[in-house]
């Protein structure tokens, strides 16, 4: 069979990587989580004793980190575990400085295409469907509005014992939607070709049923639930 491409982009928070995780668990993909590469930069830029919103500064690793994103979601930089960390505010508040370098996009972008190439993938992100997989046989847009993507961070954190504020997680949720979305090279906007799916009242089940249903609708592959 031939390799499958699903992307699924959208803004902060609005629970594509749980709906992107259980889509590739049932249809038997590799799920990648790009937005996992651009925390664990940030994590080493911060780390290194650097300052993320030094662009030059940031800039002096490439090259010389090594992400991994095993199968059962631990992330890795350089050998560390850092599948925890990355979550904290502090990457979080910071992220989205990484993530507007061109340069270091170019880098993780080689790697989010490599790994693609072989297998069928689920891939989750801001640029997937526009920059990363263009050619991709599925793209969905997944949407929800700021209060409810902010409720479902909050209780997100509070469960992963990652202290936060209600407020502090709206106003990330908003100034990261800001700096994504305005950014020069490869923005968060939808592909015109991708599919929108706003996610605002529906639960997780319905979320993945959506997608699956597109999925079939796309390419003919079926998961068994
Ligand atoms: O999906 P996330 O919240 O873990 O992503 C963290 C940040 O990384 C997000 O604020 C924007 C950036 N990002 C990106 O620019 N492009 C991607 N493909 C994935 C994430």
């Amino acid at each position: 069979m031939k390799n499958i491409s699903i992307a699924i982009d959208g803004p902060a928070a609005a629970g594509k990587s749980t709906i992107a995780k259980r889509v590739a668990a049932i249809l038997g993909f590799v799920y990648i989580d790009t937005g996992a590469m651009y925390r664990a930069f940030t994590w080493a830029v911060m780390q290194a004793g650097l300052n993320p919103e030094d662009e030059a500064a940031s800039c002096t690793l490439i090259g010389k980190l090594k992400i991994d994103l095993l199968e059962n979601g631990t992330v890795l930089c350089n050998g560390t575990d850092v599948t925890r960390a990355i979550r904290e505010p502090a990457v979080s508040s910071n992220v989205s400085y990484i993530a507007s370098y061109k340069n270091i996009r170019l880098e993780l972008v080689e790697m989010q295409r490599a790994l693609a190439e072989s297998k069928s993938v689920v891939m989750d992100g801001r640029d997937i469907g526009t920059y990363v997989l263009p050619n991709a046989e599925v793209k969905i847009y997944q949407i929800a509005s700021v209060e409810c993507r902010a409720k479902r961070r909050y209780k997100e954190n509070q469960e992963k014992g990652i202290p936060t504020t209600m407020e502090e997680v709206i106003a990330d949720v908003k100034k990261r939607d800001y700096i994504d979305s305005h950014r020069d090279f490869a923005p968060l906007r939808q592909a015109e070709d991708a599919i929108p799916l706003d996610t605002s009242e529906m639960d997780i089940d319905e979320v993945v049923d959506a997608v699956l249903k597109i999925v079939k609708e796309k390419t003919g592959v079926e998961g068994c639930r």
